[in-house]
């Protein structure tokens, strides 16, 4: 018998505030055209002290029980994929499981690699149900970050904030993923890192888009192999391997990345497959191929920024959000990249009511229902104490960090 396991169904969760990037640029005293056509990002999440990774990743969860029915007793796992954790032992997934009211009978842990957490967690669980192990449980996997770089650094523009949470099961009504073809690609670099005590990431900003380059090269070519070998693509020169694929989705720290990535796959492709690169095609074909297999990605990373352990699967909302209908039952590929460096390029196939089912997640009142800030007002919470968060009532359905008592930190729910 084939098994079939996927993502089921997610939610997503965003800080109440927004900033424009014309905005800040020019405050900045920088052309806007920088941010908004040279990053490619209109927008980026703020958060105030409330909205730390644990309540946002509660939120998220919550959000994916209530909009789906999901019965807390069907779930055997609760992973959570992040960078910007709150505490050097207790994992985040431990309060999410408290606040959530998950069953005491499960596995519950932390994934800690960059960016690329979510994606290991992911994958775990995918393998853990694929397996048979799980006994006809489901898993939550959620990603959940708080991407900061500083006020007036260069990495200031690609910061964000937000949370993704994920239903594995064995019903993968949104996407069902082709075990085993998984490319990986991964290297010890120092491109991005955050020291222990640091609230902000330490970053080499050019480097760390040569070394995603790099293993995104690795990762494809992996799956690529494995996909030939079991006749999934096959080699030709009118259809590239990758243009086989409806849509692909690359991990988005700013939207611009993602045309990089892409020109990068092709790349791959034209040189393997043509034994050439030929520039004349790739100038006539990428804007194209462009539109067609990654701009729905894009379109709410756009307004979110980066969100880390997050992005690949807010870009994997945004497509379906932007075009399921088109995508049923076709194969996309999706790119994921943690500095450090780890990657991983995968497959699927988007599940045959995941246009319906994506619309669970109302991502456009998400998206739409957050306050634009000044840049003054920006500047006011990126300076306010993580401990010490504004006394704000959390919004129906959503978690808030209250403060920390005997260390223990607090947190209600609205
Ligand atoms: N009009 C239009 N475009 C303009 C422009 C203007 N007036 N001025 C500049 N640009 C373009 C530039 O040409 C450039 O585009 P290309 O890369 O296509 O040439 C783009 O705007 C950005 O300009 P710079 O490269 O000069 O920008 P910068 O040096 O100030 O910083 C950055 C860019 C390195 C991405 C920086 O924001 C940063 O360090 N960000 C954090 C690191 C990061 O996101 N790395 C990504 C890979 S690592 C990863 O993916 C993991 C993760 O999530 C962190």
């Amino acid at each position: 018998m084939k098994t079939s396991v996927g993502i089921e169904a997610l939610a997503v969760a965003l800080p109440r505030h927004t900033l424009h990037l014309e905005d800040l640029a020019r405050a900045r005293g920088v052309d806007p055209a920088k941010y908004i056509a040279g990053l490619g990002v209109r927008e980026m999440a703020v958060t105030d002290p409330g909205e730390d990774t644990v309540a946002l990743a509660a939120t998220a969860v919550r959000r994916l029980i209530d909009s789906n029915d999901v019965d807390p007793a069907s779930i055997g796992m609760l992973a959570v994929g992040t960078e910007t954790g709150v505490d050097h032992s207790k994992p985040v997934a431990s309060y999410v499981q408290g606040a959530a009211g998950l069953p005491r009978h499960m596995r519950v842990f932390d994934v800690q690699h960059a960016c690329y957490g979510g994606t290991a967690g992911l994958m775990a669980a995918i393998e853990w149900i694929a397996s048979g192990v799980a006994g006809g449980k489901s898993a939550v996997i959620v990603c959940s970050d708080i991407a900061r770089y500083g006020v007036k650094t260069a990495g200031e523009p690609t910061q964000g904030a937000g949370a993704v949470a994920m239903l594995v099961s064995s019903r993968p009504e949104l996407f069902a993923i082709d075990l085993g073809l998984n490319g990986t690609s991964s290297a010890h670099v120092f491109d991005f890192w955050r020291p222990l005590g640091r609230r902000e990431a330490v970053v080499d900003g050019h480097y760390s888009i040569d070394c995603y380059l790099e293993a995104l090269s690795g990762a494809y070519r992996d799956w690529r192999g494995r996909a030939e070998a079991k006749e999934i693509v096959r080699r030709a020169a009118s259809a590239l391997p990758s243009e086989q694929l409806a849509a692909i989705g690359y991990h988005v720290p700013f939207c611009k990345m993602a045309k990089k990535a892409h020109a990068r796959l092709r790349r791959c492709d034209l040189d393997d497959v043509l034994g050439a690169f030929d520039e004349a095609r790739e100038e006539r074909e990428s804007a194209t191929s462009f539109e067609r297999q990654v701009a729905g990605s894009l379109t709410l990373c756009s307004r979110v920024g980066n969100i880390y352990t997050g992005s690949l699967y807010l870009g994997f909302a945004g497509m379906l959000n932007a075009g399921a209908a088109a995508l049923v039952g076709k194969r996309i590929g999706l790119f994921s990249y943690g500095s450090g460096c780890a990657s991983e390029f995968f497959s699927g196939v988007v599940g045959k009511n995941a246009a319906e089912q994506i619309q669970r997640a109302h991502l456009d009142e998400v998206i739409g229902s957050r306050e634009r800030v000044t840049v003054e007002e920006y500047e006011r919470l990126m300076a306010l104490q993580p401990d010490a968060p504004p006394d704000i009532p959390p919004a129906p359905g959503a978690f808030r960090f209250t403060g920390v008592k005997d260390h223990r930190r607090e947190y209600a729910a609205g």
